[in-house]
């Protein structure tokens, strides 16, 4: 088949990149030249495990093209991937104007002929409806005929590549039995059960998908300051908790609470939408209030136990490992809190550092190595679970730091062996072991 992405974020390119490994033809449509450049060279400009290799084979192969142009692509397609951002606007909602303005463009180039205009970016229910009264608005001639799919998408950063290639489920909603068999057709070679349902469920389960892991996460963040006063242990409470099969451990690792693109973004947009249809957002607007509550809970402790105006060492900026995606991460939140305090700060992340670099310039200090990193410092800061900190080298972390305190944000170390090897330690939800 031949297929366009409009987007190339996490979704739309690593999406395209599959659909290409599997012999389709596609098409990717950005609006910056200088990254469809990029692309067009194989660097595929976010860091995402295994991305860089598939991208390359498939534009060897000639199955994949980047284009800015819509007329290059649109008429050709028979499906069209809708995956450009939907970010929080200020007052939390969902920001739909990119959604809407590639949908416009999108319905002057449709061809003669039959095509599906699938949406793969996050919106709130009702969207396709919006997205087919604008084609229909302005498509000319009568032998152009569509119809407009939902199917989100539920692939993680750090392991996108993967999570496309074998997803748990495919998520397709449509009224129309034409696309729903055409886009069957196009997901054959992979694995995962199929959901096929209306518009407004596929829209809303992608939104229940996250709302659900951010609760695990904040049921976990407020059961660890529970624990931190109590003298519980909240890893043993999760882990026994999450051997109930109906449970299940995944999300409910506590920390430092929940970032990224995504979640944040997600919990915030149901608020409004579930108060537009007259739905109770309690449940939302705690879970929020929860995880902002775990970074604070992590700042008050650094105060605590730091003098202020001292130096403070942080390993870790991604909002989770294996990405250098820095949006919505605790750390950004944390930094800036710090340096209001009046902390100096030096930071070290295996690959984020320039993306942190542009939000705060010549405020932080930056390094390049994590050890080199904790000169001078009266304290470590753990923000993300990078592997290479969890088995560090704690001679030299105590030879290089000021004052032996650990502050960690995920929990890496096991409490007992760090109180042997010397350190004050301090983790989430067992601080008092
Ligand atoms: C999330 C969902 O997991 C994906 O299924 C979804 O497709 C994606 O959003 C999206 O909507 O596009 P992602 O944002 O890549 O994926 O990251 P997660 O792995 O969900 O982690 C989010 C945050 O939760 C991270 O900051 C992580 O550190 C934190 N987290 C995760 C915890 O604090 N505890 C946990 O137990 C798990």
């Amino acid at each position: 088949m031949t297929l366009t992405f409009i987007g190339h974020g996490y979704v739309g390119l690593v999406t395209a990149c599959v659909f290409a490994d599997f012999g389709n033809e596609v098409y990717v449509l950005g609006h910056t030249p200088e990254k469809i450049d990029k692309l067009k060279k194989g660097n595929p400009i976010i860091y995402e495990p295994g991305l860089e290799e598939l991208l390359k084979r498939n534009l060897i192969a000639g199955r994949i093209k980047f284009t800015l142009d819509y007329k290059d692509c649109i008429s050709k397609s028979d499906i069209i991937f809708i995956a450009v951002g939907t970010p929080m606007s200020s007052n939390g909602e969902a920001d739909l104007t990119s959604v809407f303005d590639v949908t416009e463009k999108i319905s002057s180039h449709l061809k003669n002929g039959y095509t599906v205009v699938a949406c793969k970016s996050t919106v709130p229910v009702e969207t396709n409806d919006k997205i087919r009264d604008i084609i229909n608005k302005n498509i000319t001639s009568k032998k152009i005929e569509f119809d407009v799919a939902s199917c989100p998408e539920f692939l993680r950063e750090g392991s996108a590549v993967n999570d496309t290639f074998n997803p748990d489920r495919i998520v397709i909603g449509t009224d129309s039995k034409r696309a729903k068999d055409l886009l069957l057709e196009l997901h054959k070679p992979i694995n995962g059960k199929r959901i096929t349902t209306n518009i407004a469920s596929a829209e809303i389960t992608k939104y229940a998908s996250n709302a659900m892991l951010a609760t695990k996460i904040s049921f976990a963040n407020l059961f660890s300051e529970f624990s931190e006063k109590t003298g519980a242990d909240v890893e043993a409470i999760m882990t026994a908790v999450g051997l109930d099969k109906r449970i299940g451990r995944s999300f409910l690792y506590p920390g430092i609470g929940f970032g990224g693109s995504c979640l944040p973004k997600d919990v915030n947009a149901l608020v409004h939408i579930t108060e537009q249809h007259g739905v109770d957002s309690s449940l939302f607007k705690s879970i929020n209030k929860i995880n902002i509550q775990a970074r604070e809970r992590f700042i008050d402790k650094v105060i605590s136990n730091v003098k202020l105006g001292s130096r403070i060492c942080i390993w870790g900026l991604s909002f989770k490992p294996n990405t250098d995606d820095i949006r919505e991460a605790p750390s950004i939140y944390i930094i800036r809190e710090l340096l209001n305090k009046g902390y100096k700060l030096n930071v070290y992340d295996p690959v984020s550092l320039d993306n942190v670099k542009m939000v705060f310039k010549d405020k932080i200090s930056y390094f390049e190595n994590q050890y080199k990193a904790l000169k001078d410092c009266a304290g470590l800061c753990i923000l993300t679970e990078w592997n290479q900190f969890k088995e560090a080298d704690f001679k030299k972390v105590k030879k290089y730091l000021k004052n032996v305190i650990i502050f960690d944000g995920r929990n890496i170390y096991d409490p007992r062996r760090m109180k042997s090897l010397g350190f004050k330690y301090l983790s989430v939800g067992r601080s008092l072991l």
